[in-house]
């Protein structure tokens, strides 16, 4: 990394310390402060506006200019001319696979796609209206119990098959998450599918007749499980990087990603949006919700708007709004009440200078929940296809982790508590 040079002096201490900065290929400029500690001094970023975690080659965002790229590639680019698949390869092996390439891991991932039968007595132990991403965080950490003994991460080969693993068998998992609430039969993965084509089977189809697939329906599905394929430093992988930085089994790594993105603050905003949609429940109603989200007395946000890195439109937002019509004109539901409410609801919000001012734009969860509403998948389930299109990313950051030296992830704090006092005599 080429070294340029910070300064940083204190009030009160006549030292200055010179800190190195690093240049990246793209993107900001960053400051190393990690010789500060034996400095006896911390820096303060609560929420990691201004902090770089690690150094990564993965995925690029430019909040700015609205740029987001895998391995360097434009998400428009790959949503258009790429798949799901190939972009876990992209993600995974840092350039796209060969045709040959591309065959082997299509081939490997339908290999994996069966979950121990034992797994499948893991769901009867969850009331069957539970939240299918309270299913998921234990299913998906059980595998952990399956895969633990031959699992060294040290190995390359162990982490790429932990990866190939898991990546396998999430649309497995979600879809019997799926099955259990509605009190079908699991069904089998059918490997002669592709991959969102397999997920939809998983979902839809039954012991009795297997369900008839859209072309549109599973391209606008790949379509969504590639755009929420990975995104730098969110919450969820930064929460997977510091399990991983333990030396944590990577499915119980993958289960704590699972865990963060539910806040609907982060990938439960998908399912946000339409119960917000639904609370609307009316054109009329909007410019009342318009106002609660600005009410700063009161904690109503527009979800699907905002974004803590976009300062711009979300560029998947930009992909997604176009699948949105095809599917809807697909079905025939361009009438469909929720999403008139939400092409009203962008509209006012984008002339609305409270959310011009904050450059407060759509992000990736606005459209992808009418798409998923209008494929038939139950709102309960949009963040469990979130976190099915995000594992990916989370396996790809955690094998670029543990590939290079790394070290524990232990923040420290600014305290602020009691100081130092006696337990008093009884
Ligand atoms: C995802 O990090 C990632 O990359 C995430 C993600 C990924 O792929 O992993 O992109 C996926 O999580 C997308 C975001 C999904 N969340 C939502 O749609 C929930 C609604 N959005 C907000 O909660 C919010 O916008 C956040 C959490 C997404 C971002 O919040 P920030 O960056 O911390 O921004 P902020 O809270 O500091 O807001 C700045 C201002 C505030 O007003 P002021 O105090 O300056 O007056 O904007 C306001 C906020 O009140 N604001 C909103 C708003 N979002 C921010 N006001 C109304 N509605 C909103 N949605």
């Amino acid at each position: 990394m080429a070294e340029k040079k910070a300064q940083l002096s204190f009030d009160g201490i006549n030292e200055s310390f010179d800190l190195p900065v690093y240049e990246g290929t793209i993107g900001a400029d960053v400051v190393d402060v990690s010789s500060l500690a034996g400095k006896g001094v911390f820096t303060f970023d609560p929420g990691f506006m201004s902090t770089a975690s690690c150094e990564s080659k993965i995925t690029y965002i430019d909040g700015d200019k609205g740029v987001l790229l895998y391995r360097g590639y434009p998400i428009e680019q790959l949503a258009e001319k790429s798949d799901f698949l190939e972009c876990c390869y992209l993600l995974l092996n840092g350039e796209l696979p060969s045709a040959q390439q591309k065959e082997e891991f299509n081939s490997s991932i339908k290999y994996h796609t069966m979950v121990h039968e034992q797994m499948h007595s893991f769901f009867n132990g969850f009331p069957r209206h539970a939240h299918p991403m309270a299913i998921m965080v234990g299913v998906v950490g059980a595998l952990s119990a399956f895969y633990h003994d031959n699992m060294q991460i040290s190995n390359e080969h162990h982490r790429m098959d932990a990866a190939l693993r898991v990546i396998a068998k999430m649309p497995t998992l979600a879809a019997m998450c799926y099955k259990y609430s509605v009190g079908q039969p699991f069904i089998y993965p059918d490997n002669t599918l592709s991959f969102s084509e397999n997920f939809l089977h998983m979902m839809f189809s039954t012991p009795c007749e297997e369900s008839k697939i859209s072309p549109v329906l599973v391209d606008a599905m790949d379509k969504i499980f590639l755009l929420h394929a990975d995104h730098e430093q969110n919450a969820s992988t930064s929460t997977v990087r510091l399990a991983g930085s333990t030396g944590a089994n990577p499915y119980a790594c993958v289960s704590s990603g699972i865990t963060a993105l539910w806040g609907p603050a982060h990938g439960g905003a998908n399912e946000a949006v339409l119960k917000m949609l639904s609370e609307i429940g009316d054109e009329s109603q909007i410019d009342k919700f318009i106002a609660r989200a600005k009410d700063k007395d009161d904690p109503f946000r527009l979800m699907g708007f905002g974004h803590r890195v976009y300062k711009n439109f979300d560029p998947r937002a930009t992909v997604l709004r176009e699948a949105c019509k095809n599917v809807l004109a697909e079905l025939q539901m361009e009438d469909d009440p929720l999403l008139k409410i939400a092409i009203k609801l962008e509209k006012i919000a984008l002339e609305d200078e409270y959310f011009i001012e904050r450059n407060l734009y759509p992000n990736v969860d606005f459209y992808s929940g009418i798409i998923l509403k209008a494929i038939g998948i139950p709102i309960g389930m949009f963040t469990v296809i979130f976190a099915t299109g995000r594992t990916p990313g989370w396996v790809a950051h955690w094998h670029e982790m543990i590939s290079n030296p790394f070290k524990i992830g232990r923040p420290r704090q600014l305290y602020t508590g009691p100081t130092l006092r006696d337990y008093p005599d009884k």
